[in-house]
């Protein structure tokens, strides 16, 4: 077992029981540069496409997260061999595929939803699934209902049992017409994950259209799969009889992108991410934009910088290419600073604006409005879920004791707490990589100041 795996792992046990803490000392603009990953949600999907195949694949630019280690647990589980080849290059190995011990998989899933994802793959490998009860997380109920109905249509038979999940598919899978109530970006990736080795043709419609997705249905069709992705949010998915290894570099992180950004601009720094690229940052270059930030795109990366003062903004979070949701919440502390009246519409997730509590406390003055607002952009018609934070400033943030509830509202509570004046002391930090790796190093090479006991 490599370093890569074990660091993930270990980070992976510390998740949610976490005493992890770290003392921020803030006020000092963050400066410098740091390097990008590939996308913990890319990444971790590419990693169960490789179950789907009868020879070895290749990743490159994986990302050192818990989420990774949980993922390598369970492919392990199930018989894959991981191996670290060179530092961020896994080696998957799929020809030994064999029945896991439910209780390993439960164990090792833990808080995290990737499980649901193996459910194709195994059903083709082992004619049978069986999944543990996911449980919602802190941003909202996260139901699995789009899956459960995709995978029925394509004739597999799902039974709840005291366990979690049984799927079987005595009559194999067979191609179908699936048509999402919502561009789901996780029932998207169940659908590929099962199409491409299910008979006949799949047409999928109102499908997400994520550079996480394209980047996954670049890997499938590495691997022999037939996939045309149409306009109006259509994929055509061919059905072929085997698939082979992939060799792929994972896409950018362009969360993690958009949260350094966010800090820069909170902190009054200037922070060049390398690896960083404009075509999928499009929307959020825009509103950083509009927020007085600026950048610089170069080759290798983009700097991120404050071009004025802090402009009030009004963004709706929204499937691609609108503004993604995970992209908020470390937005929101540059707006607390913004001379005037930002509004923020969450129309993904019905409970994202948790993390505002302890902002509060900060001396952030926002108020949420739990019905949210009627639509500015809408691609989607709009959901009974949705809600709206009113963001007045700039007040001033000082420091304060606060826990993270959440992988991006740990992110921003680090920018609250390097923006406000004196200490603050974050706790339940390992949440936070979940999703981003060596955050600690980075946030050093950036000059923070702070002590951690982690
Ligand atoms: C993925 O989650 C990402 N996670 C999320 O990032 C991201 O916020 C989300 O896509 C939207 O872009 C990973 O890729 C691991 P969805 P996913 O299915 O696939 C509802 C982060 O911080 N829905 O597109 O779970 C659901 O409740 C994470 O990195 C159903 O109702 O998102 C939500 O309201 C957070 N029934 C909406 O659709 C279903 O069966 C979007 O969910 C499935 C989803």
């Amino acid at each position: 077992m490599n370093s890569l795996v074990t660091d993930a792992q270990k980070a992976g046990k510390r998740v949610g029981m976490s005493a992890d803490s770290i003392l921020i000392r803030g006020g000092k603009p963050l400066q410098g540069r740091i390097e990008l990953r590939g996308a913990k949600n890319l990444a971790t999907k590419a990693m169960v496409a490789a179950l789907l195949a009868d020879t070895p694949s290749a990743l490159k630019d994986v990302p050192n997260i818990s989420d990774v280690g949980v993922v390598t647990g369970m492919l392990e589980a199930y018989g894959v061999s991981v191996t670290e080849t060179a530092p961020g290059e896994l080696l998957l190995d799929p020809t030994n595929v064999e029945k896991a011990h439910f209780a390993q998989i439960d164990a090792l899933a833990g808080s995290s939803r990737i499980p649901i994802l193996f459910c194709g793959p195994l059903l083709h490998r082992l004619g049978e699934a069986l999944i543990p009860d996911l449980g919602g997380c802190r941003i909202g109920d996260r139901p699995i209902d789009f899956h459960m109905d995709a995978l029925r249509a394509f004739g597999a038979i799902v039974d709840k049992s005291y366990e979690g999940i049984r799927l079987t598919a005595p009559n194999g899978l067979k191609g179908a017409l699936i048509d999402l109530p919502y561009p789901s970006v996780g029932a998207t990736e169940q659908v590929l994950l099962t199409a491409v080795l299910a008979e006949g043709v799949t047409e999928l419609k109102n499908a997400a259209i994520e550079p996480e997705i394209m980047d996954l249905i670049a890997i499938l069709q590495k691997m022999g799969a037939i996939i045309s992705v149409e306009p109006n949010r259509v994929i055509f998915i061919e059905g072929v009889e085997k698939l082979h290894g992939y060799n792929h570099r994972a896409l950018f992180d362009r969360n993690e992108a958009a949260s350094w950004a966010s800090a820069a601009l909170a902190t009054h720094g200037d922070v060049f991410v390398g690896g960083a690229k404009q075509q999928e940052l499009m929307t959020f270059l825009n509103i950083f934009r509009k927020a007085g930030g600026a950048f610089d795109i170069h080759e290798d990366g983009i700097r991120f910088y404050r071009g004025e003062k802090l402009k009030p903004v009004v963004v709706e979070t929204d499937v691609h290419p609108g503004f993604m949701t995970d992209w908020q919440q470390p937005l929101v502390i540059a707006l607390t600073q913004a001379e005037g009246v930002s509004v923020v519409h969450e129309t993904v997730y019905e409970n994202r604006f948790g993390f505002t509590d302890a902002l509060i406390e900060m001396g952030a003055d926002i108020v949420v409005h739990k019905d949210g607002l009627e639509s500015i952009t809408r691609r989607v018609p709009r959901r009974p879920l949705e809600q709206a934070a009113v963001i007045t400033g700039p007040t001033k943030l000082h420091g304060a004791d606060v826990r993270v509830p959440d992988l991006r509202g740990g992110f921003s509570y680090l920018i609250a707490a390097l923006t406000a004046e004196g200490e603050s002391n974050i706790s339940n930090v390992g949440i936070i990589s979940r999703g981003y790796e060596h955050f600690i190093d980075k946030l050093r090479s950036l000059g923070a100041d702070f002590d951690y006991a982690g």
